[in-house]
């Protein structure tokens, strides 16, 4: 009896408080809400502007949901897909383009029509040097081997040269596995052995790039006095070099107009390759091509694209050293072959340094002259009395 009682009393003293809770609660709840809504209203304005559509029903061909502004859905990936660049807050700049078109006209460029008019290149030239030798055979010493020798070359310029040339040929050898290897050696050695290989390749290719920079440099400093272009030259050109003709030997200073050829090949050739090279060394680093386009956009008025982004100087980049190094491979062939199998007595020059006279006489009259002008007036000079 005393317990219903009490519970009686609590009763009516819970239903007092509530009663006189209701009121402030009732208010509290309805400022709190005035806030809320308030509040949601400012944030929506901070993301919409006033013309913007805010129902989810087309309004003038506007997208529902609206969360692109004014642009559409289709605008928006359309400038995604052709390159534009949005924003990004880490460092990395280059995550902002999400899709890079040039990257796929790039690898169809490089492995269609550059993979195959390149590999076009260097078996026409092998074939074309072949043919030659089938037709003209070695080039004799006309008048036979002397007794006598000549100096061609000190021990300076041949390292010079052995240091340009053996890292060209490792350079060439290692750059053309990058190029074709998956598809010609792959199958012929393994997995195994051309993984391995290629990436012993890789290490080689990227650090001899230096030596034969350097190698550049030297033979540069050391030949090109001898390689400036002179009155023999024309002659010489007209006459072939005497290439097709046994008993013709068009004079010559040092080096003759086809090595002239031969040394600003490798010399322009060579820095083009090392500029190429460099800027895939440290990539994302140069803008190249849009200072070259800007150049030849102010000397020729054309309207080349000179503000690149580091991803597109990248891939000209990479498609140049391709395009420069088949080239200088091409060359070189011709070169070796000339330097080697070609030409009897040749090789001497660049093997011990002494050439045969009679070889140099008949390959470079005019030098054999000068050097022995040289030393008779070196003798007479020792000859004379001391006073
Ligand atoms: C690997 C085989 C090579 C051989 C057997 C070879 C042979 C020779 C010979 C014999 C000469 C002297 C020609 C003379 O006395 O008139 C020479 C000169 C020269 N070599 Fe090489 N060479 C080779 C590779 C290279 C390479 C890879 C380069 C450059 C990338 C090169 C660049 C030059 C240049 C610029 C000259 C001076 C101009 C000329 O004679 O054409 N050589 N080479």
């Amino acid at each position: 009896m005393m317990a219903t009682h009490t519970r009686k009393d609590f009763r009516g003293a819970f239903d007092r408080l509530g009663a006189a809770l209701a009121a402030p609660l009732l208010l509290v709840t309805l400022v709190l809400s005035l806030l809320a809504f308030t509040g949601a209203a400012s944030a929506q304005q901070a993301v919409r502007t006033g013309d913007e559509v805010t129902s989810e029903t087309p309004v003038d061909g506007l997208v529902p949901g609206n969360t692109l502004g004014d642009t559409s859905d289709a605008d928006y990936w359309r400038a995604v897909r052709s390159g534009t660049q949005g924003f990004v807050s880490i460092p990395d700049k280059k995550a902002g383009t999400l899709v890079q078109s040039e990257g796929e006209a790039w690898r169809s460029f490089r492995n269609g029509p550059l993979s195959l008019y390149a590999s076009w290149a260097i078996l026409g030239t092998i074939v074309v040097l072949c043919l030659f030798y089938a037709l003209r055979g070695r080039i004799r010493i006309e008048h036979g081997r002397s007794a006598a020798t000549i100096t061609r070359f000190a021990w300076i310029e041949r390292f010079g040269h052995w240091m340009t040339a053996i890292s060209f040929v490792i350079l060439g050898l290692t750059g053309l596995n990058v190029l074709y290897g998956r598809y010609a050696l792959r199958p012929v050695i393994g997995d195994e052995a051309f993984g391995f290989l290629t990436q012993v390749g890789k290490y080689l290719h990227n650090y001899l790039a230096f030596a034969f920079m350097a190698g550049l440099v030297m033979i540069f400093v050391m030949w090109v006095r001898h390689n400036l272009p002179d009155r023999t030259d024309g002659k010489w050109l007209l006459q072939a070099g005497g290439l097709f003709s046994k008993k013709l030997h068009p004079p010559a200073k040092k080096f003759n107009a086809g090595q002239k050829l031969i040394f600003w090949s490798v010399i322009l050739g060579g820095l083009s390759l090392s500029l190429s090279g460099w800027a895939l060394l440290f990539p994302f680093t140069t803008h190249f091509f849009s200072d070259t386009f800007s150049h030849v956009n102010w000397l020729f008025g054309t309207d080349l694209p000179t503000s690149l982004s580091v991803l597109q100087e990248q891939q000209i980049n990479q498609l140049w050293h391709t395009i420069m190094a088949i080239f200088m491979v091409c060359v070189i062939l011709a070169h070796i072959y000339i330097g080697s199998i070609g030409m009897e007595g040749a090789f001497d020059a660049m093997g011990s340094g002494e050439v045969d006279l009679n070889w140099a006489k008949e390959h470079h009259s005019l030098w054999v002259d000068e050097v022995q002008e040289r030393e008779a007036g070196r003798r007479s000079t020792a000859a004379q009395p001391a006073e």
